[in-house]
């Protein structure tokens, strides 16, 4: 089964072939290629991403970019089994055009399309790392505006333990890098500035740390990173490196707490990290040190698939067919859903 996966939420447009062995198989789905096309260089001009510019973005890139992937893998579109495309959470008009797309092919081609959950492709992405876990694990999902702890005990079978109740731990790091003037997107500019500070310069709260559950909050954080910033005033410039460093610090060390706590709680000895955060250095050396002294396995993906790219959701495509949890329709009316809850699959 030859899936092609379009991933178009937000300002990456992403296009991947994922083969796999037919339904209710164990045998891992094999990335054949991938392609991707990153927005970030047309919205640094504006701080942010435009909505409107990143889906006029997305129309111009999504068939060349899905052409390249064929000519990689050595496949025309014919060979296509299944089309799977990003259905949601994400941008409406962005989600739009690889929803569009995509039906519109499976139509042209008469191949069954699948719509897949955004953040269930960050959750089975560690699946196309040379070392895939295996369930049951917990998860630390942290994306750009999703902070959340997961029980997973296979595809479509996720409990989530804690999520944030306010900012993610991706936005406390965008935020707080956007009013220290580090630009658009603000984690890894943060992450890199931190690497010549001083994580222990400033106290910064660690919100929610010993609140005895799973749930995290960052808006307070990023509060006091600002309060702080304007305490420095002029001297804010010498002190960039140290106060990137302690607002990593701060996020890194509750993320990793309460990671642990999970493992704890569930018993389970394997921890899955997924999402853009994922790639933060100071994250995974932590988290590698606290784990390999308890024992406990930590997975991540490769780390140019931890942002959003088109393999994480034919992998997860791909994996949810496998499991007979869902099965590719012919029906090509299609629609989006920008704001869709994981625990609701
Ligand atoms: O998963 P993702 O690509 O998009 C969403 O689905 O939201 O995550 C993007 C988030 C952004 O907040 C970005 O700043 C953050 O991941 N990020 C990082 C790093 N790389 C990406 N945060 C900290 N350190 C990094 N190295
Ligand atoms: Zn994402």
């Amino acid at each position: 089964m030859l899936v092609l996966g379009i991933e178009s939420s937000c300002d990456e447009t992403g296009i991947a072939l994922v083969r796999a062995d037919g339904a209710n198989t164990s045998a891992v789905p094999v990335l054949l290629s991938h392609a991707l096309h990153s927005q970030i260089e047309m919205h640094q001009a504006y701080g942010g991403v435009v909505p409107e510019l990143a889906s006029r973005d997305h129309i111009r890139r999504v068939l060349p970019l899905t052409q390249q992937v064929l000519d990689e893998a050595g496949q025309t579109l014919a060979d296509v089994d299944v089309v799977a495309y990003t259905r949601g959470p994400g941008l409406a008009g962005a989600l739009l055009v690889g929803a569009g797309v995509a039906c519109a092919l499976g139509a042209a081609l008469g191949k069954p399309v699948l719509g897949v959950h955004h953040l269930e492709g960050h959750l089975l992405s560690p699946f196309l790392s040379a070392d895939p876990p295996e369930f049951p694990f917990v998860a630390l999902l942290v994306s750009g505006g999703h902070t959340q702890l997961m029980r997973v005990d296979g595809v479509g079978r996720y409990e989530i333990l804690g999520e944030t109740i306010d900012d993610a731990a991706g936005e406390a790091f965008d935020k707080s890098a956007k009013l220290m003037g580090l630009g658009y997107p603000g984690g890894p500019a943060l992450s890199r500035l931190a690497e010549q500070g001083d994580p222990a310069a400033f106290k910064l709260p660690r919100p929610l740390l010993h609140s005895g559950n799973l749930d995290f909050s960052f808006a307070g954080l990023k509060t006091a990173v600002m309060t702080q910033a304007k305490k420095l005033g002029d001297d804010l410039e010498p002190r960039k490196a140290d106060l990137a460093a302690s607002t990593q610090a701060a996020i890194v060390e509750v993320l990793l707490k309460k990671s642990i706590t999970a493992l704890q709680r569930t018993g389970l000895r394997r921890l899955v990290v997924a999402g853009g955060v994922g790639a933060n250095k100071a994250l995974r050396s932590q988290l590698n040190a606290v784990c390999a002294k308890a024992g406990i396995r930590v997975h991540y993906p490769e780390l140019h698939l931890c942002t959003d790219n088109g393999a994480m959701i034919a992998m997860a495509g791909a994996m949810r067919l496998q499991s007979g949890l869902q099965q590719a329709t012919r029906a090509y009316a299609f629609d989006v859903k920008p704001r869709w809850p994981l625990g609701s699959l």
